[in-house]
C-alpha cells in the first residue's frame, strides 16, 4: 500500500489503497471515478488520520504561460505548480500582485478550493478562470471567477462541485498598474515599498510565526476565524476588550480564533506529540510521533474549551480524512 506520510504535511503514518500521479490532465479520463478517490496537491491542508480505502490522485501537471493584455498580465498556470514558486516567478518577471500571498504552502490547483488569503489579499481578487475536469460530463470545463463563488476560505469547490470537479489549470490576471496592499498591521510600516520589499516583509512575518512544514509538521491555520453576529461580538468585546475583530458585512464580524485559543490558555498545550504552536495558537503541529487519536482529542479539547469559555464554535479549516473519506469534528455545546 502506498505511504501517505510524505504526501501530507501533517505527516501522520498512514497509507492508501492506490496512488496515481497525474502529470497530464488527459490521464484523468482513464480514472474510474465510480470507485472512492481523493484529490490531493501537496497535502498541506489535508490530514489522513487513517489509511484511506481508495485512490489518491496527486495533481502534478506543470507549466505556466503568460499572455499580455492591455491592462493586465494573464497567467495560465498548471495546477501542479508550487504556489510559492509561482509567486517568486511573477516577481522575477516584473509582474507583481501576488507578493502578499508569498510562502503559502501548497500547489496552484489547491489555491482556489479554499481561496487562499493572507495579509489583506485573497486569491479571488486575481482569478480570471478556473479550468478542470468535470466528472459528471467527462469534459474539460472553464469556470469564471463568479462561478467559483469565492468566500472567506470558501468556494463552489467545497459545495456544489465537491467531488465533481478536478482543477487542472488556473488563470490569474495581474493588473499592470500595481498598488501595494499594506492594510495588514506589520506591513503598514513600509514606506513606498517595491513589490520585492513587500514580499520580503511577508516572508519575514510568516517565518516569525508560522512553522515551516518541512521542519515541523503542520497544516497552517487549523481552524477558521469564526464569523459571528455583531451583537455577539459586542458582548464578547465588553468582556474582552482586546479581542481582535474585523468587519465582514453589515450583520457580521470575524474574530481571531488564534487569540481565543491563546486567551483560553492553550498556546503550547500538547497531547502526546500534537501541540498548539507556541508562536501562533491557530496552528497545530505534529512534533514527530503524533497520532490521529491525539490529534482528534486535541481538536475536540480546543472546540470544547472555546465553546465553554466564549460560546463560540471553531470550525476546522483543514480537511480531515479517514478510511472512507472526509469527515468533520464538531465537538461543541449546542449553545455555541
Ligand atoms: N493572535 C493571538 N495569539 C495567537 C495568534 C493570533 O493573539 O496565538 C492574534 C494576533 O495578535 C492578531 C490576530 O490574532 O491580532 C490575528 O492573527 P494573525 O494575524 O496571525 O492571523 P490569523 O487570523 O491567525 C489568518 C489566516 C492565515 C494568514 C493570516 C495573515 C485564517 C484561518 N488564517 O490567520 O492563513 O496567514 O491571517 O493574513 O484565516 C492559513 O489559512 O493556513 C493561514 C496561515
Amino acid at each position: 500500500m502506498p505511504a501517505l506520510q510524505s504526501h501530507h504535511t501533517f505527516a501522520l503514518d498512514t497509507h492508501c489503497d492506490k496512488m496515481m500521479i497525474i502529470t497530464d490532465p488527459s490521464e484523468l479520463k482513464q480514472v474510474d471515478f465510480t470507485q472512492p478517490f481523493c484529490v490531493l496537491g501537496e497535502g498541506s491542508n489535508t490530514i489522513f488520520t487513517a489509511s484511506y480505502h481508495g485512490t489518491v490522485l496527486i495533481i502534478a501537471n506543470k507549466g505556466m504561460r503568460v499572455e499580455e493584455r492591455e491592462q493586465a498580465w494573464l497567467l495560465h498556470c498548471e495546477a501542479g505548480e508550487n504556489w510559492h514558486d509561482l509567486v517568486q516567478k511573477t516577481l522575477v518577471l516584473n509582474m507583481p500582485g501576488l507578493e502578499n500571498l508569498a510562502l503559502i504552502p501548497g500547489n496552484v490547483g489547491a489555491a482556489p478550493v479554499q481561496n487562499i488569503g493572507a495579509y489583506g489579499v485573497e486569491l479571488a481578487q486575481f482569478v480570471e478562470y478556473v479550468e478542470g475536469f468535470n466528472l459528471i460530463t467527462g469534459k474539460t470545463q472553464k469556470l469564471s471567477s463568479e462561478q467559483c463563488e469565492f468566500g472567506y476560505r470558501d468556494s463552489v469547490f467545497k459545495h456544489q462541485l465537491k467531488g465533481q470537479f478536478i482543477i487542472t489549470r488556473v488563470g490569474l490576471s495581474l493588473p499592470k498598474l500595481w498598488q501595494p496592499n499594506l492594510s495588514y498591521g506589520p506591513l503598514q510600516q513600509l514606506d513606498k515599498p517595491t513589490p520585492q520589499q513587500v514580499f520580503d516583509a511577508v516572508v519575514a512575518v510568516r517565518q516569525s510565526k508560522l512553522p515551516d512544514p518541512a521542519v515541523l509538521a503542520n497544516c497552517g491555520s487549523f481552524f477558521k476565524n469564526p464569523i459571528l453576529p455583531r451583537d455577539q461580538v459586542e458582548q464578547l468585546l465588553a468582556l474582552y476588550p482586546t479581542m481582535p475583530s474585523y468587519d465582514v458585512d453589515a450583520e457580521n464580524k470575524k474574530v481571531a480564533a488564534g487569540w481565543l485559543i491563546e486567551r483560553a490558555g492553550l498556546k503550547g498545550f500538547a497531547i502526546g506529540d500534537i501541540a498548539v504552536h507556541d508562536k501562533q495558537a491557530l496552528v497545530l503541529v505534529n512534533r514527530g510521533q503524533g497520532t490521529a487519536q491525539q490529534l482528534l482529542a486535541m481538536v475536540e479539547h480546543i472546540q470544547h474549551t472555546i465553546s465553554d469559555k466564549f460560546g463560540v464554535y471553531l470550525e476546522h479549516e483543514v480537511r480531515l480524512m479517514d478510511e472512507q473519506g472526509e469527515f468533520h469534528v464538531r465537538s461543541h455545546h449546542e449553545s455555541a
